[in-house]
């Protein structure tokens, strides 16, 4: 079969991206593996030969989105095929890692799939399936049958290459991986493996990198990203996050950093203070807390109370008084009685959240809860859920009223649909429009809110004399 992916031509690689920044992360550094090979990115799927799918497997809706996105790119394979070419179609990420032989079970015509921790083989999985594929006489849809869902022992990240490109001036910088808390939900301990937190070296020649590409905002990433304790430069010891942080604030051109995910668990004295300190770090904390009543928490295995995390939030605000927070809820775990999602009620009010994610509790096949004999009624998930969503909806609004008359730092990322416009991002997060020259895209500046809708802001720069 002649492929276009052996031959000189110019090759196109179409890259679909689900669930978490973390995946986002990987999928750049997909394309960066990719980029020295040739390929060039596309969004139209009929000039794809290659078409990558990094999958989320969080919750059912995410994992089912990919079949129904398998489907819609056969016909291009196949009309493909027709022409004499081929198109290799690989299933990355999460679910491919928790179920890759369904994958290939139920899509026959995938040629790839492979989990978190084995994307760095792209080159030789490639090479592999076109070897496979050109030994066959007859061009068939049926797919190259590779297979990978190791967790190698070197860390992936020793072999990725470089970053090479960043679009716009923010980068995500991926310093930890993996999860040992195995709370009663989640898949991601089984998808990205144990918990891994890149040495401190690393790190900053990423972090060097970044800079020299003209970054202005850097995102440190982990599923568990306060649960950091990378090998210091002299490997001597380890430093946690709010060390690191530090270390990265040195970097001039960075002028905005943020992380994301954290754990309650995982919050140190060290952290806290970074935030007093450290002027470049965000006065924003996504800090999720999953439900307000002791009982689900201790269901859940998260190992926490609630008046443990209110102390936390007590401590963040302490130190940096105009932090905000954000959290994530699942709602309707087993066995949520109608008083434990008062106390999830009750918890949000006390609080006070910027905005916050929520979900309906979705069964996960290998976790523990998925086999509980207390799974609540779609109809009491739906009702609590809508109460939740309200509650905090009524406090995002609030947030945001309060936000104007404020002075906020913006980092500019786009032209907004009206004529004059831009739009950029506040430190906590919400969009933030403004009448600009459009060469402040990619620039940071000072804006004075002025108003406010129920999911952004309204601002004017503030011109400074230098
Ligand atoms: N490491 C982070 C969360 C990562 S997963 C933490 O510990 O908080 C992102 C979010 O997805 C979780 O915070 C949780 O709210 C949600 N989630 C995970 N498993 C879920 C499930 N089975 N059903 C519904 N939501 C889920
Ligand atoms: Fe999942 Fe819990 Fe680990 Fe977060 S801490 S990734 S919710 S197992
Ligand atoms: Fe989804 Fe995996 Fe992220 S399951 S949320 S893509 S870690």
């Amino acid at each position: 079969m002649t492929s276009s992916l052996a031959n000189t031509e110019k090759r196109y690689l179409f890259i679909k991206t689900y669930g978490c920044q973390m995946n986002v992360y990987d999928s750049n550094r997909m394309t960066d593996i990719l980029t020295p090979l040739g390929f060039e990115i596309t969004e139209d799927l009929e000039k794809a030969d290659l078409a990558i799918y990094n999958t989320c497997h969080i919750r059912e809706k995410a994992s089912e989105k990919l079949y129904s996105d398998l489907g819609r790119v056969k016909p291009f394979k196949k009309k493909k095929i027709e022409n004499g070419k081929d198109m290799l179609i690989a299933v990355a990420g999460c679910t491919a890692q928790a179920e890759g032989g369904e994958v290939m079970r139920r899509a026959p015509y995938v040629d790839m799939v492979f989990g978190p921790q084995s994307y760095q083989n792209l080159p030789e999985m490639i090479a592999r399936a076109m070897r496979e594929k050109e030994t066959r006489d007859n061009p068939a849809l049926r797919g190259a049958g590779i297979l990978n869902v190791d967790f190698p022992t070197q860390p992936k990240f020793d072999d990725l290459p470089e970053m090479n490109k960043v679009e716009g001036a923010s980068a995500f910088l991926s310093i930890q991986e993996g999860c040992d808390k195995f709370c009663h939900f989640c898949v991601v301990p089984y998808t990205r493996g144990a918990e891994y937190s890149r040495p401190v070296k690393s790190v900053m020649d990423d972090a060097r990198r970044l800079s020299d590409l003209g970054v202005k905002e850097v995102t440190l990433l982990g599923q568990n990203v306060n649960a950091y304790h990378g090998a210091t430069l002299d490997g001597s010891g380890e430093i946690p996050l709010g060390q690191l942080i530090q270390e990265i604030a040195e970097f001039d051109q960075f002028e905005i950093i943020r992380y994301i995910t954290s754990h309650p668990n995982d919050v140190t004295q060290d952290l806290i203070e970074a935030h007093r300190d450290v002027k470049k770090l965000s006065p924003y904390l996504h800090l999720p807390v999953q439900s307000g009543s002791n009982r689900i928490l201790k269901a859940m295995n998260r190992k926490h109370t609630r008046n443990e995390y209110f102390k936390l939030i007590d401590q963040f605000r302490d130190a940096r008084p105009d932090i905000a927070f954000s959290s994530d809820f699942i709602i309707g775990f087993p066995g949520e009685s109608d008083q434990d999602h008062r106390d999830t009620l009750d918890l949000i009010r006390h609080v006070g959240y910027a905005q916050a994610y929520s979900f309906k509790y979705s069964m996960r096949p290998g976790t523990p809860a998925a086999s509980s004999e207390f799974q609540i009624e779609e109809a009491v998930k739906v009702q609590r859920l809508s109460e939740v969503q309200a509650l905090l909806d009524e406090q995002k609004m609030a947030f945001n009223q309060k936000c104007v008359g404020q002075e906020m730092t913006v980092l500019f990322e786009r032209k907004a649909r009206h004529e004059g416009q831009l739009s950029g991002r506040s430190p906590y997060m919400q969009s933030v429009y403004v009448q600009a020259n459009e060469r402040l895209i990619n620039q940071v500046a000072p804006v004075r809110i002025v108003g406010c809708g129920n999911n952004s802001l309204t601002g004017e720069v503030i011109i400074t004399d230098n």
